[in-house]
């Protein structure tokens, strides 16, 4: 009996060490594992750079609803896509060395189209926000703006306050979506373009409508009489461009951009030319 007990014993002892074992081996193939896929990310950051260089163009995510971040213009009689982020845009692809593709999808589809490699970055003058910073990285900001409620002339909206019982048109996955649904009463509608938004309020099937402040004083500017722009600022946030999180390299050469533009003074021409002086011509 004794002797069964020590063989069982035994074996037990076995199994546990065979198992412990096994367990170190597992964990030890995960570290390594770890080791091998950061390696490897760190060597697809770095071609991501070479990748963009060697295709010859950077690819860039927008939204071109947005004056004056991001609109279709008529320039020589062709339609246009213009604005303060795609003049950041064209000063990266320059940096680069390489030509500027803009792409124009809905604002809610651009971090799914980076996240896909449909796009190489997204401008569309986004909020750095921390639910985003989870799935993307954010470049250095490069503007500070708050979002802004705007109603039509003679909606009786003079406050916040009075949106209770009201609608709110926001565009999907913004974050004036976001502050719109902190207004208590106030009822949203969803739009996957400011524009549409915009036509809505125009057209009084709505009362309001919560964007950038700026872009708010461009759509007022370019409906006289029509238009205002109704208390302060929801928030104040800044503005940065959105990359995917293993693209370090790539994040170095944006924020020089950044960095290059605000200490040549370009940056502040580039404000100037697109925020104060900004006409909107159609
Ligand atoms: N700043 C807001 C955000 O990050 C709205 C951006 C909308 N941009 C656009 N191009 N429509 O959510």
């Amino acid at each position: 009996m004794k002797k069964i007990i020590t063989i069982l014993m035994i074996i037990v002892f076995t199994a546990v060490l065979t198992l412990g074992a096994a367990g170190c081996g597992q964990k030890q193939t995960a570290s390594q594992q770890n080791a091998k896929e950061s390696a490897n990310t760190q060597e697809s950051a770095q071609d991501e750079v070479e990748r963009i260089k060697k295709a010859g163009k950077l690819v860039v995510g927008t939204s071109a609803d947005y004056p004056p971040f991001e609109f279709h213009q008529v320039v020589n009689g062709k339609d246009q896509i213009v604005g303060f982020d795609i003049d950041l845009a064209k000063a990266i692809a320059d940096e680069l060395g390489v030509e500027l593709e803009i792409k124009d999808m809905d604002f809610k589809s651009i971090i799914s189209a980076v996240l896909t490699k449909t796009v190489d970055i997204g401008i569309a003058g986004f909020t750095i926000t921390e639910d985003r910073k989870e799935s993307v990285n954010f470049s250095e900001p490069y503007l500070e703006g708050g979002q802004q409620i705007i109603t039509y002339v003679g909606s009786g909206v003079k406050s916040k306050e009075d949106l209770k019982g009201k609608t709110i048109g926001v565009q999907i996955s913004t974050t004036g979506e976001e502050e719109a649904k902190k207004i208590e009463g106030a009822k949203l509608k969803q739009f996957d373009t400011v524009d549409a938004a915009m036509m809505d309020l125009l057209n009084k099937r709505i009362e309001a409508v919560i964007i950038d402040f700026a872009v708010a004083q461009a759509y007022a500017a370019n409906n006289p009489g029509k238009l205002e722009l109704i208390g302060d600022m929801l928030d104040d946030a800044a503005k940065a461009v959105v990359l995917r999180k293993e693209d370090v390299k790539l994040l170095e050469v944006v924020n020089k951009v950044i960095n290059d533009l605000k200490e040549s003074g370009e940056h502040e021409k580039l404000v100037k030319k697109w925020f104060v002086d900004f006409k909107p011509s159609n």
